[in-house]
């Protein structure tokens, strides 16, 4: 589901650049992510933002990146250009990837998960694209946040068979993610590694 125009002046601006950068990625890292060198997914890329820093700063040797917003490719693509990044970009849908399976060393999530109707499927298909050994990385709002009535005053996001935390973990682990780790902050935010085994 793509953003409001809430929601994207909150996620395109420098203090989510620096959320990422000084936040996301360093917590990631100590929750056992190691995406130097590898070939990285990052689903729902928005302005591309997230797969800079994952070249400049994760240090990831090439970055594959999508999102279901034209408007947001356009973005992300033109920020790859400009800065000539080895960065590959198309229109895709987290809930079917259009990539073979076992591709990736690391797929990572900017706060994504949660726009999927069908976020199981979508698990599914982030589990198909790792190679065996790679790693997912997820940083999510949990159903606290998507489903406050303040916070549906401003955003759009599937509201239908949320899930928070413990559910998130129990998905992973059912479809066969070993490792699982997470950091959740308060009960609406997570930070979570796990790895196909
Ligand atoms: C909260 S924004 C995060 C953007 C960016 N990753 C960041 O952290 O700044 C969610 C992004 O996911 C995209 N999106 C929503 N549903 C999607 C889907 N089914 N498949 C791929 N991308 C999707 C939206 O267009 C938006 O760019």
């Amino acid at each position: 589901m793509a953003m409001t125009r809430f929601e994207t002046l909150l996620m395109h601006n420098p203090l989510r650049r620096l959320q990422q950068e000084k936040g996301t990625l360093p917590a990631f890292a100590t929750l056992g992510a190691t995406l130097a060198g590898g070939h990285v997914l990052e689903p729902g890329c928005g302005d591309g933002v997230g797969a800079e820093l994952l070249i400049r700063v994760a240090q990831a040797r090439r970055v594959d990146g999508f999102d279901i917003d034209r408007r947001e490719l356009k973005k992300a693509q033109a920020r790859a250009q400009r800065q000539r990044l080895p960065i590959h970009l198309w229109r895709g849908d987290i809930q079917h990837i259009a990539t073979p399976q076992a591709l990736y060393d690391a797929v990572v999530c900017f706060g994504v998960l949660h726009h999927a109707e069908d976020w199981r499927a979508a698990l599914r298909e982030l589990y198909r694209v790792l190679r065996p050994g790679g790693q997912l990385c997820l940083e999510e709002s949990y159903a606290a946040f998507i489903l406050h009535p303040f916070w549906r005053r401003l955003m759009a996001h599937p509201t239908r068979d949320r899930f928070d935390g413990p559910l998130l973990l129990a998905e992973l682990a059912a479809l066969g993610f070993a490792r699982i780790r997470e950091q959740r902050i308060g009960q609406a935010f997570g930070l979570i590694v796990c790895q196909k085994p």
